[in-house]
C-alpha cells in the first residue's frame, strides 16, 4: 500500500511530491504497488530486454549503440522500473525513473541502489514537473492507455524529448480472442472476485503474477483502453511525429496470433522527434 510521506521530501536520489490523485488513480496506485512487489529482479533482463532489442533492430538500431551514453526517461515505470534497467543494460548515460506511484518509485530506488546517474521521481504523466527537451530516449511501455487522458500523456513525454530524441511506447492493442473475449471476460470476474481474494488464489500461481501476464492488470485497474494501430499513429501525426509500428515482439504476425491477439496484447510505436520542434 501507498506510504505516508511528508510533501514534496527529497530521499537521496528519489524525489517524492504530494500530487492530488483522483479516485481512479489512487486505486491504480495502490493496484501497483501491489502487484509490482510480486516482480523479480531479473524480469526486466530476462523479458524485457530481448524484446526491446528485437524493437531496436526492427528500427534499423544497433542495440549495444542505441542509447548509448543517452538520457534516458522511463516514463511509468512501476515497481521493477523496467525501461531504465533495460537502458541501464545497454549503456545509457543517464536515466530518470517516474511513476504516479510513491511505493513504486521507493521500490525501483532501492532496485537500483548504487547505480550511478539513477533517479526516481513521483510525478504525474499529465503534468511532468520538468522542463521540455531534455532527454534522448523517451521509454514508456503499458502506462498511457491507464491514465485519466491519455493522449495528454503522451503529448507530455512528447515535449521532453530532445530534437532529434526519440520516443518509444507500448499501449494495449485490440483485436483478436484475448483483447475482445478474455479482457471483458477478466474484467467481469475483477467486479465480481474481490481483489485481495484472488491475489490470495494467485499465491499459488506465481507466474500468474508475473507482469508480463497482466491477469490482475485486466481484471482490477480502472481505467483500461485498447486502440487500434490508427487511433496512436493519429496521436503521433498530431504531435508532428512519424511512427514506426512495431508487432508486440513475442506475438509475430502469423495467422494464429493475429485470432489469438488481433494487433497485439500491447502495441508498439517509436519516431524520431524532428530537430525542427513544434512543440
Ligand atoms: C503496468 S505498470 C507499467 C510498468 C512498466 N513501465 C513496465 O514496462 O512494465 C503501470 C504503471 O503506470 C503508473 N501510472 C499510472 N498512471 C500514471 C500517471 N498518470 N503518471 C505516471 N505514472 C502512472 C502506475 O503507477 C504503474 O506503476
Amino acid at each position: 500500500m501507498v506510504d505516508n510521506l511528508p510533501p514534496t521530501s527529497k530521499v537521496g536520489e528519489i524525489a517524492i511530491s504530494n500530487l492530488h490523485l483522483t479516485p481512479r488513480e489512487q486505486a491504480t496506485v495502490e493496484l501497483y504497488a501491489d502487484l509490482h512487489r510480486h516482480a523479480s529482479d531479473t524480469y526486466a533482463l530476462e523479458y524485457l530486454l530481448p524484446g526491446f532489442r528485437q524493437h531496436l533492430l526492427a528500427l534499423g538500431l544497433i542495440p549495444e549503440t542505441a542509447i548509448h551514453g543517452m538520457r534516458v526517461l522511463d516514463a511509468g515505470c512501476g515497481g521493477f522500473a523496467g525501461g531504465a534497467a533495460v537502458a541501464v543494460a545497454l549503456g545509457a548515460g543517464s536515466v530518470t525513473a517516474i511513476d504516479l506511484s510513491d511505493a513504486n518509485i521507493r521500490s525501483a530506488a532501492k532496485r537500483f541502489a548504487g547505480v550511478p546517474n539513477a533517479c526516481f521521481r513521483v510525478e504525474t504523466l499529465l503534468d511532468i514537473q520538468m522542463p521540455s527537451e531534455q532527454f534522448d530516449f523517451v521509454y514508456s511501455v503499458g502506462v498511457l492507455m491507464i491514465t485519466e487522458d491519455p493522449e495528454r500523456a503522451f503529448r507530455e513525454i512528447v515535449r521532453l524529448v530532445k530534437p532529434g530524441g526519440r520516443i518509444y511506447i507500448g499501449v494495449y492493442g485490440r483485436g483478436g480472442l484475448f483483447n475482445e473475449v478474455a479482457v471483458p471476460v477478466m474484467k467481469l470476474a475483477g467486479c465480481i472476485i474481490p481483489r485481495s481474494l484472488m491475489a490470495r488464489v494467485l499465491r499459488f500461481t506465481p507466474w500468474l503474477l508475473k507482469p508480463s501476464t497482466s491477469l490482475m492488470d485486466f481484471m482490477y485497474v480502472p481505467i483500461e483502453i485498447h486502440y487500434r494501430i490508427a487511433e496512436i499513429e493519429a496521436w503521433f501525426i498530431r504531435a508532428c511525429l512519424t511512427p514506426t509500428f512495431l508487432r508486440h515482439p513475442y506475438q509475430p504476425d502469423t495467422w494464429w496470433n493475429r485470432l489469438l491477439f488481433g494487433d497485439g496484447t500491447m502495441i508498439f510505436f517509436s519516431a524520431v522527434k524532428p530537430c525542427q520542434s513544434t512543440n
